[in-house]
């Protein structure tokens, strides 16, 4: 997802009669304001959301859109699919074709997905780099023991991509449930890291991406986030 900035006359000649070199002087006439602001330079930013009206007509209103959503089991994380019901078929929103997905579960996980049309927000959540935690409860075939703690923490070797896990805690709640957060999203990472002890994954749950939880949304309910969450890193213990 690129974000789409442009420089102010550039953004002015692509969406209004007046040319590029018409808008230094629409700028000294005032007539041009930006995000509530008489403009001031024609190498101003026009980012994704910035509000732009030339003449008191608005000619850009991209509001950002923060959605959270419980996904139940049996629904894709995907806006389209000829087979299965998609997070998008659960959404009520009058701009839920402009969403995307800020990292999928798996079509049996169940819990929290996140969707937006922000793509610097949903970039910067996905970035390794931001290292956000991701928490997951999980349901498993055969008793865990202490040995995951230690080995979850000091990272599991994934052949396929020739990468150790980066370090992640988890916390036993009873012999065959555990909370696992995780600082990064592998393709089907959850199960690979308790396949290492063939230990098949029973049921698995998004309960929280960093500071944003489910708490209180029920099953295949959404709902908005007002404004852009923040994110709080987790280093963990790496
Ligand atoms: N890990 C998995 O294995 N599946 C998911 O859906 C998410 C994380």
């Amino acid at each position: 997802m690129k974000s789409k900035t442009s420089r102010l006359d550039r953004f002015i000649s692509q969406n209004s009669d007046f040319s590029i070199s018409d808008t230094r002087l629409l700028i000294a006439q005032k007539r041009i304001l930006v995000d509530g602001c008489w403009a001031y330079s024609i190498q101003q930013k026009v980012a994704e959301f910035t509000h732009v009206v030339l003449d008191g007509h608005c000619l850009k209103d991209n509001k950002p859109v923060y959605l959270m959503l419980n996904k139940p089991k049996g629904v894709v994380s995907a806006t389209k699919d000829l087979e299965h019901p998609t997070v998008l078929d659960l959404i009520q929103h009058p701009r839920k074709n402009e969403l995307h997905i800020v990292g999928r579960l798996d079509l049996n996980t169940t819990g929290l997905v996140l969707l937006t049309n922000d793509g610097a927000w949903s970039r910067k959540i996905s970035l390794p780099e931001t290292k956000l935690a991701k928490t997951y409860e999980v349901t498993l075939s055969k008793p865990l023991s202490d040995e995951y703690v230690a080995v979850f923490q000091q990272g599991i070797y994934f052949a396929y991509e020739n990468i150790t896990t980066q370090p992640a805690c988890l916390e036993i709640l009873s012999d065959y449930s555990a909370r696992l957060s995780l600082v990064e999203g592998k393709y089907h990472q959850v199960k690979r890291m308790f396949g290492f002890f063939q230990n098949e994954v029973l049921a698995l749950h998004r309960v929280s991406v960093g500071d944003i939880s489910l708490a209180g949304l029920g099953m295949g309910e959404s709902r908005a986030l007002m404004v852009p969450p923040p994110f709080t890193e987790r280093r963990g213990r790496d």
